[in-house]
């Protein structure tokens, strides 16, 4: 049997990192783990208690209640992918609407709230064979991950992608907003102090604003096929 590694995907949002994790996952028989769904969960929950919302943010209550917070993820296999659950309800669709995406930044800068989820991504990649996306999966979570990659692509074309996927999902969306709201998230997740969004040195850097899904794949694959 081959041995298995852990892949490592960093990036800027909506660069299509989980698109290109997933189908990863999928070819290798691997584990994927959407990390930013875990800090929108929190975020989630955070506004369900009133802790945060446009106009105050209360980090101390929620670092109090964070042992309240109990994650997982549940393979759908119609989806075919695993969804994020917060206390045993299916959060999938909520954690992904434009509310959640404005404050999930602000959440995402508490060290206590990395630090609980940074274990728990440990916990669940300690046998290898994982993808994880995120921002600080290379740097932090799996330091020594075998395969780190690093996605850019220009902030325009990262808000059209993201524009419609709210669009095909029948959301009421204006692409102003979300291009200020990536714009704004690059700057907060690039900027905090624990943790921030920078490339590992030894991370391979992927631009992808110009390049098709099939493209991308074949290239990571066999990026991947050189360290098996
Ligand atoms: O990948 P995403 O856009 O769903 O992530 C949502 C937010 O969560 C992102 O703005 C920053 C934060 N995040 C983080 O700080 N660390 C991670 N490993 C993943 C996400």
């Amino acid at each position: 049997m081959k041995q298995k590694i852990t892949i490592a995907i960093d990036g800027f949002s909506s660069t299509g990192k989980s698109t290109i994790a997933k189908q990863l996952a999928k070819n290798l028989g691997y584990i994927y783990v959407d990390t930013g769904a875990m800090y929108r969960a929190v975020t989630l929950y955070a506004m369900q208690q009133n802790y945060i919302s446009d106009s105050h943010f209360n980090p101390e209550e929620l670092v109090t209640n964070l042992y309240k917070i109990s994650l997982s993820f549940k393979f759908n296999e119609e989806l075919g992918f695993a969804e994020m659950y917060l206390n045993n309800t299916n959060v999938e669709a909520t954690i992904r609407t434009i509310e959640v995406s404005r404050l999930v930044s602000k959440v995402a800068t508490i060290s206590e709230v990395r630090k609980k989820l940074v274990s728990e991504q440990q916990e669940m990649g300690k046998n290898k064979g994982i993808v994880m996306d995120g921002r600080d999966i290379g740097t932090v979570v799996f330091k020594n991950a075998e395969l780190k990659l690093f996605m850019t692509a220009s902030a325009d074309k990262r808000a059209t992608r993201r524009y419609k996927e709210l669009l095909d999902r029948g959301d009421k969306v204006n692409y102003a907003e979300i291009l200020h709201n990536v714009q704004e998230r690059d700057r907060i997740d690039s900027t905090r102090e624990d943790s921030p969004l920078v490339r590992a040195d030894d991370a391979i850097e992927f631009d992808n604003s110009d390049m098709g899904l099939k493209e991308q794949f074949d290239r990571i694959m066999s990026l991947v096929n050189m360290r098996l």
